[in-house]
């Protein structure tokens, strides 16, 4: 049985990642420092198959004791999103670069197979208007933040690292994540226009014509899970986007799936002429490559949501627990 070592395994992904990898049998060890809780994990915490080390990926000694008897490593811990990197850039340069550095650094010492590291979608920052109006996996990057100048300088790092047959580093380049998880996130654009409007409150849009691509939370680990089982020949020092083609979508364009649900919704529009975050995506790559095809869409995401909300099941949705800053 393969041991897998999820770093930030408590989080929104990593939550998900975890069932995922137990029911397809693999054993899950996971480390996390617990910035939001570990409620996530109550419900897998007796799996035989699951150990969890409480710590931070800072810390060499926890990491040392992490990648022991360990097969693949999924690199999820960081300070995630533009804000919150913005607002404690010292501690965002620590986790996100330094500590991810050692971390590759050690398992490149021990006896890890693969590395597969969680960037983003925002490495490509604003698309030029000559490109197409798609980017993918050759574009130029144009990080536009800290957090995604630290995505992109990790990414490059690893994949230029040496080819050998141990350590095989591979890049995955999320979409906008969208959907439920053990642990809910409602600063994540579609989760949070959903709430919003489910509780009746106006939503306001700042610069509707912006695209962006989205993938379900669900899909992001199927993709994950993929990268572990694919050839090693043809993820190896590779990066593949996560999402699907016709996921891409404008702000209007979610909310006229919303509106769907919510016909009576109160919508401001605020105008707003520059985004540095608009960008289509194409993912023929891991289409083309692993036979990668999303299970969920947009609208499903939406009506999840909605179903959970409606039937009380996150009691404060507004609360700070579900914000990354
Ligand atoms: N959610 C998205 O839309 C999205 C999109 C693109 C990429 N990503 C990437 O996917 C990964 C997971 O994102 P998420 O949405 O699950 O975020 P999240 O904030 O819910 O999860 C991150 C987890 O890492 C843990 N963590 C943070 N710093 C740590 C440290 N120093 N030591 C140990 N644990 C630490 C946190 O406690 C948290 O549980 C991140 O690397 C993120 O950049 C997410």
């Amino acid at each position: 049985m393969e041991k897998v070592l999820v770093t930030g395994c408590a989080g929104y992904i990593g939550s998900v990642l975890m069932r995922l990898l137990l029911n397809k049998g693999y054993k899950v060890k996971g480390i996390d420092n617990l910035q939001f809780g570990g409620e996530s994990l109550l419900g897998i915490y007796n799996n035989p198959n699951f150990e969890f080390l409480y710590g931070d990926i800072r810390d060499n000694q926890i990491l040392d004791k992490v990648l022991k008897n360990v097969d693949h490593v999924v690199h999820l811990a960081a300070i995630v999103g533009d804000p919150a990197c913005a607002t404690e850039p010292d501690k965002a340069r620590e986790v996100n670069w330094k500590a991810s550095n050692n971390l590759f650094k050690m398992a490149k010492e021990s006896d890890v197979d693969r590395f597969v590291f969680a960037s983003t979608c925002s490495n490509y920052g604003k698309m030029d208007a000559g490109e197409n109006n798609f980017v993918s996996e050759e574009s130029p990057l144009r990080p536009v933040s800290l957090y995604a100048e630290l995505k992109v300088k990790f990414e490059k790092y690893i994949l230029a690292s040496e080819k050998s047959d141990d350590l095989t580093p591979v890049s995955l380049r999320f979409a906008t994540v969208y959907g439920l998880s053990s642990r809910p996130r409602f600063d994540l654009t579609v989760n949070d226009f959903t709430r919003q409007l489910q509780s009746g409150r106006e939503l306001v849009i700042y610069g509707e014509q912006f695209w962006r691509p989205y993938c379900h939370v669900f899909d992001i680990s199927r993709a994950i899970l993929m990268t572990l089982q694919a050839d090693k020949k043809i993820v190896a020092h590779q990066v593949f986007g996560v999402g699907s083609t016709a996921e891409n979508y404008q702000k209007k364009m979610i909310v006229d799936e919303l509106l769907e649900y919510f016909p009576a919704a109160k919508i401001k529009y605020v105008k707003k002429e520059e985004d540095p975050r608009d960008y289509r995506v194409d993912f023929s790559h891991i289409k083309n490559e692993l036979g990668f095809k999303v299970t969920h869409t947009v609208p499903d995401g939406i009506r999840e949501v909605k179903e959970v909300l409606d039937q009380g099941l996150i009691s404060e949705p507004f609360s700070k627990k579900y914000r990354n800053v």
